[in-house]
């Protein structure tokens, strides 16, 4: 049986019934405006008596157009079969003993998907249905997390694998074949192996990072942190590994206010953004390490904050890219490596109340810029 057709008579009450109704949430001080999933409400005719703002949001369809018609030609709604769910689900018919649609996902006409659940409100068990009480929900944003995570997936499995694939192939050939290679081949296979070993481990520990960041688990331990010779470390290690010392030039601005951060996840920071200012910039790395004001409002001091700023002078980041440096996986140039460096710098230093920005550096390369506010010793807190 098709609802309401037969059921209902006709437009006889179309106008009277929304206002009346509507009305009657009023009174109790709700107003369906306000509900940030739309709600769809018909009447015991089958007659929209209720389209708030967000049902016309999701649906496109303005209430005054939805107001007063029937449920199933306001709400189109399909299933994924494209058939025609209030046909199927027959909320004023079928079975009286019903009182709940639970959710599900029903297409829009132009094939939107859309979470809905219903109320059918009978004025007695099994009596007749009084009203249908439908809402609804953007599913973007589910689909968006799922997308995500599913590409994550597929992501991390395409990471892992060419590591691994060069690590069975180097040991298979090894095994098999251990006699006939000198003793610089194998040796040379077995830094490969390493090598190869060392990225997987540190791809796993990054997407550790990444599920602690991804669901707020990220821990900050707080300690004095001397962000300036923190930073020197970082050079003499590139220096001591072979970088000529007139790579870097390390500006510190004094008096920095005392910072308290967790050690380790600055190092971690630091060395992804010197790390990209080597791998992909050029020229000079220019590190300044200044007194800022802090982020967030609220503190009247001025110098509550530590600002790094980490320049080169190489070809920088596209204008239309700098949006997309922080997500996961992008990387702009081929020498690129997973792309997850610049997602763990900003989760890190947002875990500590911080901000991270990116732009052109005066020298024309790529500048990073992140400013920590002081943070307060975690005992003290
Ligand atoms: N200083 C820079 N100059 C030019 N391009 C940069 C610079 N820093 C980052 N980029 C671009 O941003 C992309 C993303 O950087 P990110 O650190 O997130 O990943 P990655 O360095 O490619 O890999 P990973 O850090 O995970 O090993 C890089 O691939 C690179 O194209
Ligand atoms: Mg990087």
């Amino acid at each position: 049986m098709s609802v309401g057709t037969s059921r209902a008579p006709g437009g006889r009450d179309a106008r009277r019934a929304p206002a009346s109704r509507r009305g009657d949430l009023a009174e109790l001080g709700i107003d369906p405006d306000e509900l940030p999933d739309g709600l769809v409400v018909a009447d015991e005719y089958g007659q929209v008596i209720c389209f708030n703002a967000a049902a016309a949001r999701i649906t496109a369809v303005p209430a005054a157009e939805a107001l007063g018609r029937r449920l199933e030609q306001a709400l189109p709604l399909e299933d994924l079969e494209g058939r025609r769910w209030w046909q199927l689900t027959d909320p004023y018919g079928g079975l009286a003993i019903r009182v709940r649609q639970p959710e599900r996902n029903l297409l829009l006409p132009q094939g939107r998907e859309v979470l809905v659940s219903a109320r059918f409100v009978r004025a007695y068990p099994t009596g007749p249905v009084r009203r249908v009480v439908v809402s609804l929900r953007d599913t973007e944003a589910r689909r968006r997390t799922e997308r995500s995570h599913a590409e994550l997936i597929a992501t991390v499995a395409h990471e892992l694998r060419s590591p691994l694939t060069s690590v069975k192939g180097f040991t298979a050939t090894l095994l098999a074949k251990w006699e006939r290679f000198t003793d610089d081949q194998k040796r040379l296979m077995l830094e490969t192996v390493d090598a190869d070993a060392d990225r997987v481990t540190r791809l796993i520990a990054e997407l550790l990072d990444i599920s602690r960041i991804d669901s707020g688990r990220l821990e900050v331990r707080r300690q004095p942190v001397d962000m300036g010779a923190a930073v020197g470390r970082h050079i003499q290690a590139y220096v001591a590994a072979g970088q000529p010392a007139d790579r870097f030039l390390l500006r510190i601005e004094q008096p920095l206010p005392a910072l308290w951060a967790d050690p380790d996840k600055i190092d971690q920071v630091l060395s992804n953004l010197i790390e990209n200012a080597v791998r992909h910039g050029e020229g000079t790395v220019t590190i300044d390490v200044t007194p800022a004001v802090a982020p967030r409002e609220g503190e009247e001091e001025q110098n509550t904050a530590t600002s790094v700023t980490v320049s080169d002078e190489g070809p920088g980041i596209p204008e239309e890219s700098m949006n997309r440096v922080f997500t996961r996986f992008w990387r702009g140039s081929k020498r690129g490596g997973t792309g997850l460096g610049l997602y763990i710098v900003k989760g890190i230093v947002e875990a500590h109340g911080g901000t991270i920005t990116v732009g052109r550096a005066r020298g024309g390369g790529a500048e990073f810029r992140f400013t920590l506010p002081v943070g307060t010793p975690a005992h003290l807190l």
